[in-house]
């Protein structure tokens, strides 16, 4: 039987979570592998605050340095969160030899070099499935089981907070305002719910999971970035009559013109299979060359689904170091400036309020078609003229710096543009 020592910084949400799953497991890692797991140290700010009663009280403390400087501990498991002083501790860990388990997204989106460099520089490997996707194993699949593949496109839906809410606002008719006060009562969206409302959180993950999949490492300086907060009643309804759900969607393509990524919300066909995931789901929609088309589906956030992978992770890191210490090999990403697309092409969702006067619509489609945008389809609900006319258009794909031309190009007198989004394309 061979002691394993752990050392967890930071015991919130997760952190406690991590703890109650590795009371819940040591029994059969012990059976199965002749490991006996021991939770050594646990760094906390506050040493009186109220911890659930699977955490033992005796293992706390203020002191990074029980953690980080103890020779037994050699797997580090990372529940602060954060960019400071989560990245400064995790590679102080990784250059003193031990192995980092982490779910933080955003340091490793911000410090990804800085991170596989401490890696490297003390031969230890750094885990992070639990980062992206919670409980969904899309870090493993990248890195392991599409080994094989040129993967060209990847979209997901990786932020649970924004889906909760658009799917209560499809369900329900609610608006935005009123599903997140009710969100934020429930604690299912953070009182400053910033990060997840504003695709912040989703661009961290995109960049992580678009760095695996195209072995380019993609700073989140590349990634597009609109949120949630501008979808109404109106977007939600108009989009339903026309076929689609919004979903706030990550996107990234790696083709012979560049990459591309953005974080935005995007009407999705309702019979694609990411217009099903509802609530606070996350799933990855991806192509390979030699897979096709493959779709992941989870739990992407909380303490339970989220613990699981960070004890998962932790297993794994024991499974491959514990006995022999030559560290699981990270991928280098390309570090190179990376190729952007200079436009993209998709079909558009375009929202106006105009005057209910003759000329209008023709102005509005004169706009598009000079600048070679097809209409494919339009709603005028006669029920919604409060003031004026509700003009919706569906576009056919289009160049999208065309179509932010014929709108730039609307006569602001008699026309108001009020959303503009991106449409996916259908599975074909
Ligand atoms: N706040 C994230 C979400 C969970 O809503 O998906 C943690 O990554």
């Amino acid at each position: 039987m061979k002691t394993i020592h752990i050392g967890l910084l930071g015991c919130g949400n997760i952190g406690s979570g991590v703890t109650k799953l590795l009371g819940e497991m040591s029994a059969s890692i012990r059976e199965s592998y002749q490991y006996e797991l021991v939770l050594k140290s646990i760094l906390v700010r506050d040493l009186t605050k109220q911890r659930p009663e699977y955490v033992d009280t005796a293992l706390l403390t203020a002191d990074k340095d029980k953690v980080l400087r103890d020779p037994e501990i050699c797997y580090v498991v990372e529940c602060l969160g954060g960019e400071h002083p989560s990245t400064e501790w995790m590679c102080e860990a990784l250059r003193a030899g031990k192995h980092v388990i982490t779910a933080n997204k955003m340091a490793l989106a911000l410090h990804w070099r800085e991170l596989h460099e401490a890696s490297e520089a003390g031969h230890a490997t750094l885990y992070y499935e639990a980062a992206v996707g919670g409980a969904m194993p899309i870090i493993k699949i990248l890195n392991d089981s599409l080994q094989a593949n040129r993967i060209d496109k990847l979209t997901a839906i990786i932020n649970g907070t924004t889906n909760y809410l658009l799917t209560r606002m499809t369900d329900e008719g609610l608006d935005y305002l009123d599903v997140l006060k009710d969100a934020q009562a429930l604690g299912l969206a953070e009182p400053d719910p910033t990060a997840d409302v504003e695709g912040e959180d989703a661009m961290y993950k995109l960049s992580i999971l678009a760095s695996l999949a195209f072995h380019q490492h993609l700073p989140v300086s590349a990634i597009e970035r609109e949120g949630v907060t501008h979808i109404t009643q109106d977007d939600i309804r108009n989009a339903r009559e026309l076929g689609y759900h919004i979903k706030l969607l990550a996107h990234a393509t790696n083709t012979a013109e560049g990459m591309d990524a953005y974080v935005s919300p995007m009407l999705v066909p309702i019979m694609h299979p990411l217009s099903s995931v509802n609530g606070a789901f996350n799933a990855v929609f991806l192509h390979g060359h030699a897979c096709g088309d493959m779709m992941i589906y989870g739990r992407g956030a909380g303490s339970a689904p989220t613990a699981g992978a960070m004890v998962s992770d932790l297993i794994n890191a024991i499974l491959q170091t514990a006995d022999d210490q030559s560290p699981q090999k990270l991928a280098r990403e390309n570090e190179d400036p990376v190729p952007m697309m200079s436009d993209r092409v998709s079909a558009f969702y375009i929202r106006l309020s105009a005057q209910d006067a003759t000329g209008v619509l023709a102005h509005v489609a004169a706009s598009l078609s000079s600048h070679q945008i097809g209409v494919k389809a339009l709603l005028q609900p006669v029920e919604r003229a409060k003031e004026g006319a509700q003009i919706t258009i569906l576009t056919h794909p289009a160049s999208e710096k065309s179509v932010r031309a014929a709108i730039a190009a609307f006569d602001k007198e008699l026309v108001r543009v009020m959303n503009v989004l991106r449409v996916e394309a259908p599975v074909v």
